[in-house]
Formats: structure tokens, sequence, C-alpha cells
């Protein structure tokens, strides 16, 4: 799976991405959220990550409605529509000239008003997003030879204590369990919840397969677009597929593993816990559904060609200071 080639000429600014911040567009690399803001400080964000491939984002208006419900969920009221926000990701990619990008949208609280007390209530939402070339969670070597997981001894965070269908960077719990999956020598970690059940790993969704039934679990993990995808894929195949709990124990057993997220697509893994599953390479549905979710893409299923004209308008843009 080769990475488009980047086709549209940017400036030179410009060429290692393009982000707005609270109604100024700027390069990536000048984009900054100033300490004091609550989005830094107490990780009072929210987010979403829409893929472009090959010219075309990827079930675009899905991640607008997550982002939108995310924002919701967290009292937040940045002052842009979903039009806005939409035309605004589409002229990042215009300007950063990327036909293959990772695109990201944050809402964030700032500081509260001079005089008010420190409640998030006393502070306003502004929008945050970027696009920078597309990255993948696996590397090319481990897309080859699948990924090696492990189970962490890390639980998720749990749902009663915050929502993980809220996209955001509560990530205290994951990035402890990379550390523990490195020193265990596997690529990436697969965190329980507090009965046992797998839920997902850092930056993506786990899926495991048994007698050629697809699975994946039914709660305390983010609502993946990727995941969506995939039970779409199934039903396409014909393959049967199960939202519901998945132990520790039917996971380390399985006949399959893969992982999925908008930044790597389908990625089939190989081992668990240092068990070796067929062959220690990528198994066969797995790789079916990987091929099929890249040659649908390539189609353009769920797509929306970016609109490259844009990059022009932004001379034009307010400047909100
Ligand atoms: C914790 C977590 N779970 C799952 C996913 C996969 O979601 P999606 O397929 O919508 O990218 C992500 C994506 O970043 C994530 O951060």
């Amino acid at each position: 799976m080769q990475t488009p080639e980047k086709t549209i000429p940017a400036a030179p600014e410009y060429e290692s991405g393009a982000a707005y911040i609270d109604g100024a567009f700027m390069p990536v690399i000048q984009a900054a959220i100033p300490v004091l803001h609550g989005g830094y400080r107490r990780s009072d964000v929210t987010y979403d990550v829409v893929g472009v491939w090959d010219g075309n984002f990827f079930r675009l208006d899905d991640h607008i409605a997550r982002f939108r419900a995310s924002i919701r969920a967290l009292h937040m009221e940045p002052a842009e529509s979903d039009a806005e926000i939409i035309e605004i990701l589409h002229r990042l990619v215009a300007l950063a000239g990327l036909r293959s990008a990772y695109v990201s949208m944050e809402c964030l609280r700032g500081a509260p008003k001079p005089g008010l007390p420190r409640h998030p209530a006393n502070c306003r939402s502004y929008l945050s997003c970027h696009a920078i070339p597309w990255q993948s969670v696996a590397t090319h070597e481990m897309f080859e030879r699948g990924m090696h997981l492990m189970i962490s001894s890390v639980l998720r965070i749990p749902p009663e204590s915050f929502d993980p269908t809220v996209k955001n960077f509560h990530w205290g719990d994951l990035t402890r369990s990379m550390f523990e999956a490195k020193a265990a020598g596997a690529d990436y970690s697969v965190l329980l919840d507090s009965d046992g059940n797998i839920t997902e790993g850092p930056g993506f969704n786990v899926f495991c397969i048994r007698d050629s039934v697809v699975v994946c679990p039914a709660r305390g993990a983010l609502k993946g677009i990727t995941q969506k995808s995939v039970l779409e894929l199934c039903d396409e195949l014909g393959l049967k597929s199960e939202v519901r709990d998945i132990t520790a124990e039917e996971f380390r057993n399985a006949d399959e593993i893969f992982t999925c997220t908008t930044a790597g697509g389908v990625m089939p893994a190989s081992r668990i816990d240092g068990r070796r599953l067929n062959n220690d390479r990528p198994g066969p549905i797995s790789t079916r559904l990987k091929d099929l979710f890249w040659s649908k893409r390539t189609e353009g299923w769920h797509a929306s060609p970016v609109r490259y004209e844009l990059a022009a308008k932004v001379a034009s843009c307010p400047d909100p200071s």
C-alpha cells in the first residue's frame, strides 16, 4: 500500500502542513495553543481525525457528526457551523497541497474570562484544525509481518469516568500501556476494562475472528468510523459479524486479530501476548478485509473530493486579532 504522491504545489511555508486556529489560517509549524488554556492544562478538548486518500476525504460527514456529538457532550460551543468546519478542512488540505493527509479537528476550552471563577463554564471554546501528510499507526514492516500485540495490565479509563465515545486526549492509560508493550517487545497494547473485557488500543479499535465470525467489543471504546466500515465490509463479503463483549481469553485464543483506525485502515496482527497466529503472518480474513477496504477507497467509497480550488481563498480570511 503506497501512499499516493503529493501532486498539488503548495506555498513553501505550507509544505509541512496547514492549520486553522480560532479564525486564522497559518502554516502548521506556527500553530500553537496558549499554555493557560484548558485545552492544554486540563486536556479539556475533544477531537476527530478524518483521512484523505488520493484526493478524497473518507466518510467526512460521519466524522463531522461524531465531532459535533463530542462537542455537545463536553458543553462546548465553537463559533463555526458544521458546513464551515467542512470548508475549513477542505481549505487546509488544499493549502498544504496534499493528495493524502491526516486531518485533525479539535475543539478546546480557553482560559476563564478575567475576574470569573475558574470553572470551565466560564471559558469560551474554539476550534483548532490541521492537515499534515498522511501518517499510519502501523509501519510498513508491521503491515508485512503483522502487528505484535499484548494485552496490557493497565485498565482503560472506565466509561463511568470519561465516556470513550467522546474522542479525547485523556491518554494517560494508553500511553502507560504503550511503555509496557515496548518493554515486552510488542508493537502495541490492547486494554481491558474492569470486567476483564477487551476495549481498544492506543489509537485503534480491535477485532478478533474465530471460526470465520468477525467480532468487536460492544462497549468501553470509541465508536470507530473504520470499525463501522469494517462491519459494512463483513456484510458485503457475507461474513458473520458480532458486536459483543470479548474476554481476554477469547481474544488470546482467536484465529485472527486485527486493529483498525483512520490512520492506517485495517491492520492485521500476527502475535498476541507472544502467541503466533497464522504462522506469524497476517491472517487470510483480515487480509481480505484490508484489501477490500483499500480497493473500495480507491474506487471512491464514501468519498468527498477535496476542493483544491479553496487554497486561493485564504488571503481573504479575516484576522481575528
Ligand atoms: C482510542 C481510539 N480508539 C479507536 C480509534 C479508531 O477510530 P476511527 O476508526 O474513527 O479513526 C481511535 C482513532 O484515533 C482512537 O484514538
